[in-house]
């Protein structure tokens, strides 16, 4: 993508905050959304920059600021992924995320200063959290790190512990007023703004403000079979076929199966008749959203492919060359439909219940994109089977993912390759 004349300077996420904050966590969310938004987004970890030049495994005095060839070591390292980020955005690069502690005034000066130079807008992101939140991440995340490979659990976490505590006695929390910036304390409880103006960052930050870390299954599903997919036509309203209510009522059981009594959950539908129908044997309150409709085929709406390919070959023609961009006149692309899903993953980024989503094919593609991390032009060719539940479920970075196909499955065969 090209960025829009408003964010015409690339930008700069500069990550702030101890060991264990989750900032890797924010980082790669942070990434996560921006490719699916279309920016050109990338990482740069200094962890792994340290550990490709030094080899994982340094003890915990290597990060004492006391030790001068340890802080040496430290700064080259940082300022050789600095650079790295810097010649990437000669690239092209939108959206450079430095994922580093970055946790002294005089380091944060230091990386404002080459950015700044090089033309690239800055915004630090600071994470702070509380005792809970960094014993959790530590024994999730860090115990898995390379850095402990070979480690004994306890004797890994108390060797973290230490290089936590180097890192707090020289550590400074953002306070320069001068500078762009968000305080994330206690994962999202309170959030703290500065100088922060633009559509990207407005946006990026509305994002952060949902963002948390409570783990909570997503289902992702497509509605049952309706009478449209049997005829082999793409777009309508049509009611489920016999077939689609079966699936309903297998819906229905899987959930029940899987919540406790009382628990409450998430369950969004499309404004569409078989997205709702999908839904109306479930336990529980659904809500109806016209921004998962299903992508929108324009004057190709009711056809079946063949008609399309006899009536408009070009059209035809021109989708099979770029599905991800191609518009059905009158109608949308998938690009279309990502911006139009858009505020559905911040809020779908803020529910702490379980959720159930059931959707349409394109939007089940672009939704599951976003939840896998998955490049953009890769969604119009996501398989998402029909009669089947995609169960998504957090681990310590994303999700890990199931499939469940539920009775009945005939028609899925048939009805699996539309839009
Ligand atoms: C690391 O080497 O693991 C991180 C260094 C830092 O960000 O301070």
């Amino acid at each position: 993508m090209h960025l829009t004349q408003l964010d015409a300077a690339p930008l700069a996420l500069v990550m702030v905050g101890l060991p264990a904050r989750g900032k890797t966590y924010l980082a790669r969310k942070i990434q996560r959304y921006l490719s699916w938004l279309g920016y050109r987004t990338h990482g740069f970890n200094v962890g792994d920059y340290r550990r490709r030049r030094l080899g994982a495994k340094q003890p915990h005095d290597f990060f004492d600021p006391d030790n001068p060839a340890g802080a040496a070591l430290r700064r080259e390292v940082a300022m050789e992924a600095l650079q790295a980020m810097l010649d990437w955005f000669e690239e092209g690069g939108n959206v450079g995320i430095y994922d580093a502690t970055n946790s002294t005034h005089a380091r944060r000066q230091a990386v404002y200063e080459r950015c700044h130079t090089a033309g690239v807008r800055v915004i630090f992101i600071e994470s702070i959290c509380d005792r809970t939140v960094v014993e959790q991440n530590v024994r999730e995340t860090k115990l898995r790190s390379p850095d402990y490979a070979d480690f004994e659990p306890e004797r890994a976490v108390e060797d973290f512990r230490k290089r936590i505590a180097h890192y707090e006695r020289s550590y400074e929390t953002l306070a320069d007023p001068e500078k762009s910036y968000v305080k994330i304390i206690d994962v999202g409880r309170q959030v703290v703004i500065n100088r922060i103006e633009g559509y990207l960052p407005a946006r990026l930050i509305s994002f952060l403000m949902n963002v948390h870390n409570t783990r909570r299954p997503i289902w992702l599903t497509r509605h049952g079979e309706a009478e449209f997919n049997v005829r082999g036509t793409i777009g309508g309203d049509s009611p489920l076929s016999p077939a689609g209510e079966q699936y309903a009522h297998s819906l229905a059981q899987f959930l029940s199966e899987r919540i406790a009594d009382g628990e409450e959950v998430t369950v969004w539908t499309s404004a569409l008749r078989r997205t709702i129908q999908t839904a109306e044997q479930l336990p529980t309150e659904t809500s109806a959203w016209r921004a998962l409709n299903e992508i929108d085929a324009g004057i190709c709406d009711g056809m079946t492919y063949d008609q399309i390919k006899t009536r408009h070959p070009v059209e035809f023609a021109a989708r099979q060359n770029d599905k991800f961009r191609y518009r059905y006149p009158q109608g949308e692309s998938y690009a279309d439909v990502i911006q139009r899903v858009e505020p559905i993953i911040v809020e779908l980024e803020r529910q702490r219940r379980p959720v159930m989503l059931i959707v349409h094919q394109a939007v089940a593609r672009v939704l599951y994109g976003y939840l896998m991390g998955l490049p953009q032009e890769e969604c119009p060719h996501i398989a998402i089977p029909l009669h089947t539940v995609v169960q998504l479920t957090p681990n310590a970075y994303g999700y890990e993912e199931q499939l469940f196909p539920l009775e009945p499955d005939l028609g899925a065969a048939r009805s699996s390759s539309s839009s």
